[in-house]
């Protein structure tokens, strides 16, 4: 049931998507481990690399509000599955490389594990690469 109200919530705030040069639109839920969702869409910029994706911008108001412990991510577009960058890979693995990764709409969705997306990432921590 969380899975499914997350993925209404992604598509739900991608309205507010801000995306006039590549009108693809994106929204995104992020699930913590109290069972707060903080939402995001992506936002553009005329300088095209300061655009951010909606993934970020969930995880970031989450971070910014003192939650850092994530259990799920939902990613809702006008695609089929859509399927997170390699920047939002890296920055969701900093909090949790075994997070869930939710593609696909209310009802029809696949669910991935972050560490598959994003396999043999570096952890600074650890000083080594994790596999
Ligand atoms: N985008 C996201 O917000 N999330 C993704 O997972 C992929 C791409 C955004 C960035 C940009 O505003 C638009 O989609 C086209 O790349």
């Amino acid at each position: 049931m969380d899975i499914e109200l997350l993925m209404k919530k992604a598509k739900e705030v991608r309205k507010y998507a801000y995306a006039p040069y590549s009108n693809f639109t994106v929204g995104a839920a992020l699930l913590t481990k109290e069972k707060k969702i903080f939402t995001g869409c992506n936002v553009e910029n005329t300088a095209y690399s300061s655009t951010i994706c909606a993934e970020r911008v969930c995880l970031v108001k989450a971070v910014s509000e003192g939650y850092r412990d994530f259990t799920a991510i939902a990613i809702y577009a006008d695609t089929d599955f859509i399927s997170p960058c390699g920047e939002c890979r890296q920055v969701l693995a900093e909090f949790n490389g075994n997070i869930k990764v939710i593609i696909g709409s209310p009802g029809n969705y696949q669910e991935k594990n972050l560490n598959d997306l994003l396999p043999f990432s570096f952890n600074f921590f650890s000083g080594k690469s994790e596999e």
